[in-house]
């Protein structure tokens, strides 16, 4: 058994956690731990896997004789300091937007494209977590039936803005700040849907909705594929929901997708609308798939379908695919 030395920046953050997290559960051989976060955290012990750790502050020697550096601090310190980690020869595996729409930096969901993973010089990017339970669901339908058009609608947790996300829900439903300064968000979210997740760009469109339009494209290898996308952030604290409609060229039918994606890595179908099941936020926390229901024919296209993804985005969304990313990397080619 060989163990593996990591470093996980952003270790005290959502994903940083997630990521000890879900390595202890997967029983990922890990050997020496790094966790590094921002001057606020350095010294503060954390318990991992029963050892105490300090938190360390970024120096390119954290990342000496490291095999897995884990990214999860955001995209500027992604842009400096994983071109660093890398030249110490880790494996970096970035959970943040700066490197994903890079040619040289492979874009990876592993039930997608894991022959990707060793086209790496250095950095493995994570994608974002609404374009990860997306891709998993509609790479297979592609295979199958080729998909012409995708017009996606997403209902994302606050969780998605990481833990200064979650705390301004509590605090504006607890009304200890009832419009929290600290907010990730524009507006209250609590009672509230936001259409608006991340900056906006001149054509309209934010910056989360042209990720899930360029990532998807990247994973499923599809330059050209028409898919447009409105990202909405709602007050649920775990969990991404998406309404999906798909026009395809073959013909298809609900029972052609509910059997294709039953057989679907990493996919669930809940679809059982006459007994009120369908897949929710709240059932997919702390779990690793992506779920799928409320599968029915779009009788106002030729060839469309209509369906629901959720997924726990913290976990499939980020932790699990960065941990998967490295579990693949070391089964090999
Ligand atoms: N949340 C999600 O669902 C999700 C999904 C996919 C991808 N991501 C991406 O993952 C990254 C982290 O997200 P998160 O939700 O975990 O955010 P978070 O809860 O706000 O955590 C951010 C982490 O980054 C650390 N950090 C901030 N500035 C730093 C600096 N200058 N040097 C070193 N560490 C620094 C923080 O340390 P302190 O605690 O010391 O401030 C904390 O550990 C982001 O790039 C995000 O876009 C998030």
């Amino acid at each position: 058994m060989r163990l593996h030395d990591i470093a996980v920046v952003g270790a005290s953050g959502l994903v940083g956690r997630k990521i000890l997290q879900v390595l202890n559960e997967r029983k990922f051989e890990v050997g020496k731990v790094v966790p590094i976060a921002s001057d606020a955290s350095v010294g503060k012990e954390v318990n991992i896997q029963g050892k105490q750790y300090r938190i360390q502050k970024l120096t390119p020697e954290a990342f000496r004789n490291i095999e897995f550096a884990f990214f999860s601090a955001g995209g500027a310190v992604s842009s400096e300091w994983a071109p660093i980690a890398a030249n110490e020869r880790c494996l970096v595996i970035d959970n943040s937007s700066a490197f994903r729409m890079k040619d040289d930096v492979p874009l990876v969901v592993t039930e997608v494209n894991r022959a990707d993973i060793f086209k790496h010089k250095g950095i493995i990017a994570n994608p974002n977590c609404s374009t990860i339970q997306l891709v998993v669901v509609l790479k297979p339908l592609d295979e199958e039936f080729k998909i012409k058009r995708v017009v996606v609608s997403t209902y994302q947790s606050v969780s998605g803005a990481g833990h200064k996300g979650i705390s301004a829900l509590e605090n504006e439903i607890t009304k200890i700040d009832s419009l929290a300064s600290r907010s990730p968000f524009p507006y209250q979210i609590a009672y509230n849907a936001i259409p608006q997740v991340d900056v906006f760009f001149d054509d309209g469109y934010t910056k989360e909705e042209l990720k899930m339009i360029n990532e998807t494209r990247k994973i499923i290898g599809k330059k050209d594929l028409n898919i447009t996308a409105t990202c909405v952030r709602i007050p649920s604290l775990v969990g991404h929901g998406e309404s999906v409609n798909i026009e395809f060229e073959k013909k298809v039918t609900v029972d052609d997708v509910k059997k294709l994606l039953i057989g679907s890595k990493g996919v669930k179908v809940v679809d059982n609308p006459v007994n009120n099941i369908y897949p929710m936020p709240i059932d997919s926390v702390e779990k690793d798939d992506v779920f799928v229901g409320r599968i029915r024919t779009d009788n106002s296209v030729k060839n469309g379908i209509n369906l629901w993804i959720v997924a726990d985005n913290v976990r499939k969304g980020a932790a699990t695919n960065a941990v998967q990313i490295a579990e693949e990397f070391l089964k090999g080619k």
